[in-house]
């Protein structure tokens, strides 16, 4: 699947265009909850040491969501005198394993350029199809809507579009400004364990490329909210899961669907300039990914080449009509 992770390991993983500074981005909220987790690598040491010498004020922004304990820590880590080397190390590390949630916060209309051609086999809405028709759906981690809208166009009643990006919902907002029926989804900002929904209240929660077994990504928090929103005899549906969440999710219960393909499917990019800026920024360990759309010369390239499984597939769970939790 291409939940986007990042991994922070000593190889180029992305053209990583972001600095410290930008993780100014993040509300309050999301940096306390990254913080408190340590999520994707996160550490208050590797923090401390990626901020020697940056500016105050995103200084003053992380000793504000630290627990007294890690601020302790924090303050040690960031007045322990380090060679050069390391704080560049530990701030490449530390941006790289942020470098999607940047992408989807700091800049979403290049998230957007890169999943635009990006189409979900229609074959798994197919078979969604007598789930949603006429239904309330939950899509969670929604980013810019892209199943979402396939919820409509497969006769949802109504969707929330339940995100944490304020870029990727703002988006959102922007095309169902250009739509007639626009008022059936509803965007709303919100995260995997604390969904702003009300007991009960969806026939079929969903999630597209978004939903993992990692905690900061769903994982057990996540899948309780899911059934806590999710109506007894509702679903939950995961679309295009990671392959090295499939044993966990069918620990869980989750039972797994993967469509037959006629042909090997593409990502199809707005222009061939596109193509080979998205190329440069998201794919930059995988230099196939460049040389394939120069030799060819077209704007489009199949997810063999770019080193994932093609989103054909999704796991689904019959939420149990007795009492769920
Ligand atoms: C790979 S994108 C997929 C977006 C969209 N579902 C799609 O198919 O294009 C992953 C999305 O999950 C969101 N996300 C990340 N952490 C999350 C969390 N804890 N709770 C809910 N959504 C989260 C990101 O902001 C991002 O929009």
């Amino acid at each position: 699947m291409m939940v986007r992770n990042a991994p922070a390991q000593n190889i180029t993983l992305f053209d990583n265009p972001f600095q410290m500074d930008d993780l100014m981005i993040f509300d309050d909220n999301t940096l306390h909850i990254m913080l408190a987790r340590g999520e994707f690598g996160l550490t208050i040491t590797s923090l401390a040491h990626s901020l020697h010498g940056m500016n105050k004020a995103l200084q003053t922004r992380i000793e504000h969501n630290l627990s007294p304990q890690q601020h302790r820590l924090f303050l040690q880590e960031l007045h322990r005198p380090l060679p050069r080397s390391v704080i560049a190390c530990a701030q490449r590390q530390l941006l790289d394993g942020l470098f999607w949630e940047l992408t989807y916060w700091k800049t979403p209309e290049l998230y957007e350029e890169l999943t635009e051609g990006e189409h979900i086999h229609p074959g798994i809405f197919e078979n969604l199809q007598p789930d949603l028709q006429g239904n309330t759906i939950l899509d969670a981690g929604a980013g810019s809507g892209r199943a979402s809208f396939e919820c409509i166009r497969y006769g949802a009643k109504l969707v929330y579009a339940v995100e944490p990006s304020p870029g990727l919902l703002h988006i959102l907002e922007q095309k169902l400004g250009h739509r007639t029926d626009g008022q059936r989804i509803i965007p709303q900002p919100g995260r995997f364990n604390a969904l702003p929904l009300a007991d009960d209240s969806i026939d079929v929660a969903l999630s597209c490329s978004a939903f993992t077994a990692t905690p900061e990504q769903g994982g057990e928090p996540g899948l309780a909210e899911m059934l806590r929103v999710t109506r007894p005899g509702g679903k939950i549906v995961l679309i295009w899961p990671r392959r090295e969440d499939l044993a966990w999710l069918r620990s869980h219960g989750f039972c797994y669907v993967s469509l037959p393909l006629q042909q090997e499917m593409h990502i199809h990019f707005r222009s061939l300039k596109s193509a080979l800026r998205c190329a440069r920024r998201f794919y930059a360990h995988n230099k196939s990914v460049a040389q394939y759309i120069l030799n060819r010369h077209k704007p489009e390239i199949p997810f063999s080449v770019l080193g994932l499984n093609p989103p054909n597939d999704y796991c689904w769970l019959e939420v149990a009509k007795a009492r769920k939790y």
